[in-house]
């Protein structure tokens, strides 16, 4: 019997997930299913109990039921702990499994698919909201020689830095700043893990924060040349990079958890890239 997946969001119409999980059930010879799910905004719940009673396996979770998603499971991974937040879903009778892979598929992009180790760089992540802190632990784990995190509300970053420098396996040191506390300090990968993207702005980030050689990474995908990738570009970067890979990589992990095989994803990055320009 073939096997049924979703995501689930609202909206849904945009979501590649169902393209991404089609292609690689059809190179690791899966029989499964993968359909969009509109929830309402108030119907999380009674949407995913009628998944799961219908024989659902499993469910990717995008905006804005990440939150829900958290509650409803029983049992959630350390990176859904840590994130406060649940992108992928597994059912089990009973039993709801939890997982946010966002941060590792973050990472998995940044040092296997272009070839950037974080080991003894210097890290700059500007934002300190859902974004920032999926991916804070598995920076971490890469052991980059410093990790900072920049936000407009300094506090937030500052909080969150705490939180990622207590729950770190090794000993980086992770501070938080605000943006004007930059000046004079070079970065050699800097992520933009802000929402700023989407609605076209540029955070504050003066454009010296770029050392020699650097890697400029947007975490948003498909908007092409963002104000923050225009900016490194400006100051020098030829390095620069957006969220499809780390899309793509974000499912392949939840796909190899539910599935037990780990499709390759260069494929499907080349057919959703959207040029940088
Ligand atoms: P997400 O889940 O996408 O991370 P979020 O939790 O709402 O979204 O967090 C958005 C982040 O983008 C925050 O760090 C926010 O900064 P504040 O905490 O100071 O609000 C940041 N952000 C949004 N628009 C921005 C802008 N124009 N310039 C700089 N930072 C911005």
């Amino acid at each position: 019997m073939t096997d049924r997946y979703a995501v689930i969001g609202n909206p849904i119409e945009q979501s590649k997930s169902p393209f991404i999980h089609l292609a690689f059930a059809k190179v690791a010879h899966q029989d499964m299913d993968y359909i969009k799910l509109l929830a309402p905004l108030d119907g999380f719940a009674a949407e995913v109990d009628a998944f799961r009673a219908a024989g659902g396996k499993g469910m990717n979770v995008t905006a804005p039921f990440k939150l829900d998603a958290f509650a409803y499971a029983t049992d959630l991974a350390p990176s859904a702990q840590m994130a406060g937040a649940v992108n992928a879903m597994k059912f089990e009778g009973a039993r709801v499994y939890a997982e946010n892979f966002d941060g590792v598929g973050l990472v998995r992009d940044v040092v296997h698919n272009l070839g950037c180790p974080l080991q003894g760089k210097r890290v700059l992540v500007l934002g300190a909201g859902g974004a920032t802190r999926g991916a804070l632990l598995p920076m971490l784990a890469e052991q980059p020689s410093q990790l900072v995190v920049v936000n407009r509300t300094v506090a937030k970053a500052q909080e969150l830095a705490s939180l990622a420098q207590q729950h770190q396996l090794g000993a980086v040191p992770v501070v938080g700043l605000g943006y004007e506390q930059l000046q004079g300090h070079q970065f050699d990968v800097v992520f933009n893990a802000t929402s700023a993207s989407l609605t076209a702005q540029l955070p504050p980030l003066p454009a010296s924060v770029f050392a020699p050689g650097a890697l400029a990474y947007e975490l948003a995908y498909g908007k092409g040349l963002t104000p923050f990738l225009k900016l490194a570009q400006q100051a020098g970067v030829t390095h620069l990079a957006d969220g499809v890979g780390m899309l793509a990589e974000q499912a392949a992990e939840a796909f190899a958890w539910w599935r037990g095989v780990r499709p390759d994803t260069t494929d499907v990055i080349c057919q959703l890239t959207v040029p940088l320009v």
